[in-house]
């Protein structure tokens, strides 16, 4: 029989790519998800890729006892989880929402680990914890910076959170993923990112300035201590991130954790600055992106990338799909989009 593998946030953007990797490795998924911040139709997206319709429940990860169900209901093996609020300015405007919300629906989770037999979680983490870092690359033992939004502290706090946790419950263990900068969508363009309103971060930007959805790129600062002015950062293909999640959970469930909490970061060891995301953009795309210079964005660091030595060595795993790929992956996922509104 196969394991069943919880995905929290299933139909969010990084979920839905890790649910048709766990299928593609012949898990069962189940997703659980509230869709405050994703559609049901990504669950056709999946099924479209992989043949398979995960099951599905929709409530929210808050709901201790509708938590506890879940586990009654499905003999679930080891969860991985994503659902979280993640926009960092709208963390500075509601900050007792995000900490409401992601340490809840964390504790019921780790409470539902410690009642039943599930091997372990896999928690997504971010390199913000790292804030600017002093040495680049940046290592999994670099010091944690005190976070510049409520957001980025949950991510340092849930950490916490689990790592306490696991220590207290001997049956517990984790694997938390710190992922630099996700981009770009599935080869199929049956699933993508969906950001709801104007976006945030600068690769969907890019692509729906140029499906002529927004005027103008604003290009956040170039007086930057980096080569071209621009910040730099460690871009990471949505479905190379995917597979890592994958890697994890079966580590969790044969055991081959070293440590009852082990941390990884997840990049590709490249750093990219903002014209050369743009630039390579253009070129894979033949496309022409309109842009203007414009200050820096209150809380951006100058440049991050990732060490990923360890997770390449420990967990056999490597970023490996070329910028421009990634790139036209994103645009044909806008495409596809556009065409189907
Ligand atoms: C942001 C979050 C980070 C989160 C990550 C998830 C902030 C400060 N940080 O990272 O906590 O984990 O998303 O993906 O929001 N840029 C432009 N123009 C734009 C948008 C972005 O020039 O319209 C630049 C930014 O200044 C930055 C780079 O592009 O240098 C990447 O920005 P973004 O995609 O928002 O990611 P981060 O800020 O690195």
């Amino acid at each position: 029989m196969s394991e069943k593998i919880l995905v929290t946030g299933g139909t969010g953007y990084i979920g839905s790519h890790t649910a048709v990797e766990l299928l593609n490795h012949g898990f069962e998924v189940v997703i659980v998800d509230n869709l405050s911040n994703s559609s049901i139709d990504v669950l056709d997206g999946i099924k479209k890729i992989t043949g398979i319709e995960p099951a599905f429940e929709k409530f929210d990860l808050c709901d201790r006892t509708k938590v506890f169900d879940l586990f009654k209901k499905y003999s679930i093996s080891a969860i991985i989880h994503f659902a979280a609020l993640k926009a960092v300015g709208e963390s500075v405007r509601i900050p007792l929402d995000y900490y409401h919300n992601n340490f809840e629906s964390l504790i019921n989770l780790l409470l539902a680990m410690q009642k039943n037999p599930v091997a372990g979680m896999v928690f997504s983490s971010s390199c913000t914890v790292y804030g600017q870092p002093d040495e680049l690359p940046v290592t999994e033992k670099a010091p944690i910076k005190k976070a510049a939004s409520p957001y980025g502290n949950t991510k340092q706090v849930s950490e916490e959170i689990i790592s306490d946790a696991i220590y207290a419950y001997p049956s517990l263990k984790a694997i938390s993923l710190r992922y630099f900068n996700p981009i770009g969508a599935h080869k199929s363009a049956h699933i993508g990112e969906l950001p709801t309103g104007v976006p945030l971060n600068l690769v969907p930007f890019v692509t729906q300035t140029v499906a002529g959805l927004r005027e103008k790129l604003r290009v956040f600062g170039d007086d930057y201590n980096t080569p071209d002015g621009t910040a730099i950062r460690d871009y990471i293909y949505v479905c190379d991130l995917a597979k890592a999640h994958v890697v994890a959970v079966r580590r969790l469930i044969e055991e081959k954790n070293k440590k009852k909490f082990e941390v990884f970061n997840l990049g590709t060891g490249k750093g990219i600055s903002v014209m050369e995301i743009i630039k390579n953009f253009e070129e894979v795309t033949g496309e022409k992106v309109n842009y203007e210079i414009v200050g820096r964005r209150e809380g951006d660091i100058e440049k991050v990338w990732a060490d990923t030595t360890f997770a390449n060595n420990e967990l056999g795993w490597k970023a490996n799909t070329p910028l421009k790929e990634i790139l036209l992956s994103a645009w044909e996922w806008e495409k596809k989009v556009r065409n189907n509104k």
